[in-house]
């Protein structure tokens, strides 16, 4: 196994709903150590270029508007098999279908709100992480 980097960010819901440091707490009790993090608030054009994959699906204009409705907290997390292993702490996209004891069961209301977001594999957490972050901003 290697050590690898992905980009997590809390989404606007749960930054709202109060429960960026359970999730945060999350992250540390399994492992994950922060190499990266900070608050911002995206522009309709920043979520739309970081979402670009999703461009023709039918869900990707109200992704957008969620994903820029208030402030997110991105990071990079770094530990053993990280993008696997933070795919399988978020759960499921529906959090209807998303085991107990994950961060989108615990804290997701819906399909659309659902806490959070992480890298799907190495090419996209390289491309992710470079859209937020500077190397000189990674610890
Ligand atoms: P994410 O990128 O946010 O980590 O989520 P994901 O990999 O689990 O899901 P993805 O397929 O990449 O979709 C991105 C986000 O779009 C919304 N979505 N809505 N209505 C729908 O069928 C639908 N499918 C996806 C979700 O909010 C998902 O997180
Ligand atoms: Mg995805």
């Amino acid at each position: 196994m290697m050590i690898l980097k992905t980009l997590s960010i809390i989404k606007p819901d749960a930054v709202k709903k109060g429960v960026s440091g359970n999730i945060i707490s999350m992250f540390e009790s399994n492992g994950f150590n922060i190499v990266a993090m900070k608050k911002i608030h995206l522009s309709k054009k920043q979520a739309e270029e970081f979402y670009k994959e999703h461009s023709a699906r039918p869900f990707y204009g109200d992704l957008c508007d969620f994903m820029c409705s208030g402030p997110v907290i991105v990071q990079v997390l770094e530990r053993e098999n990280s993008i696997k292993a933070n795919r399988d702490l978020m759960g499921a996209t529906n959090p209807s279908e998303s085991d107990n004891g994950t961060i989108r069961k615990m804290y997701g209301d819906s399909i659309d709100n659902n806490a959070v977001h992480g890298s799907d594999s190495e090419e996209s957490a390289n491309r992710e992480i470079s859209f937020f972050f500077s190397d000189l901003e990674i610890c």
